[in-house]
């Protein structure tokens, strides 16, 4: 890939900047000059400007695991809150990166932003029945019957069809793990009102194969592909 196409990729800046970049020598690959062609744009490469260290994304596709904190939307146009693309690095902000499918404002947990349009499609078209694990608190201590209605399917407000957990599963009276395969809007919650309780806090614990148990909340790192799916 020409060197500046892969400056832009990275968001150092317009064709422009990054042209005057290059000319005033203020750049550095891997410790030296630029080439004129970067050869592996899978490998990230170790990028200067000014001397400072300037992160680098996989190319032409990229896979970041988000350990998504309260109160930060999942948006590239908040409302409310900051929005979790403002937990990445500068340079990245104007990148085309998505998440693959939204948490609400206050829970937390895993989220994966890409750039790869297809492996989005796939991970949240319903017929592919990817598998999302939650930890719900709730307002009102519950017991098995809790965890059978959500199992055997209840009827969403709103929504004409009955939704079901694949396991529902008390680890206190008040903390609930919920594995469901659909992603409708607000479903955790939604599904747990429809049982006369209610969600004061959610943390999403899996993505299919996926966990952030090794970050912080607010850290991300860069995965492989393969780790997805
Ligand atoms: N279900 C919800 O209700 N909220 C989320 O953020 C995710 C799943």
């Amino acid at each position: 890939m020409n060197i500046i196409k892969y400056l832009q990729s990275q968001g150092i800046g317009s064709r422009k900047v990054c042209q005057a970049l290059l000319a005033g020598n203020r750049v550095q690959i891997n410790g030296e000059m630029p080439p004129d062609e970067i050869a592996d744009t899978a490998t990230p490469q170790r990028l200067t400007l000014d001397g400072e260290n300037m992160p680098t994304l996989p190319l032409p596709h990229f896979y970041i695991l988000l350990n998504k904190p309260a109160n930060f939307e999942t948006s590239h146009k908040p409302v409310h809150y900051p929005s979790v693309f403002s937990l990445l690095p500068k340079t990245w902000q104007n990148l085309d990166i998505q998440a693959v499918g939204r948490l609400d404002a206050d829970t937390t947990g895993v989220l994966l932003l890409t750039n790869d349009g297809k492996l989005n499609h796939f991970l949240t078209t319903p017929k592919n029945h990817i598998v999302k694990t939650y930890v719900a608190t709730l307002k009102h201590p519950a017991d098995e019957t809790l965890c059978r209605q959500l199992t055997d399917g209840v009827l969403l407000h709103d929504d004409n069809e009955t939704v079901a957990a694949l396991s529902a599963q008390l680890r206190t009276p008040s903390e609930l793990l919920l594995k469901i395969d659909s992603g409708k809007y607000h479903q955790v919650r939604r599904m747990i009102a429809a049982c006369s309780n209610r969600v004061v806090h959610l943390q999403r614990t899996a993505f299919g194969k996926l966990t952030a148990d090794d970050l912080p909340q607010g850290a991300w790192r860069i995965i492989q592909k393969e780790e997805v799916i």
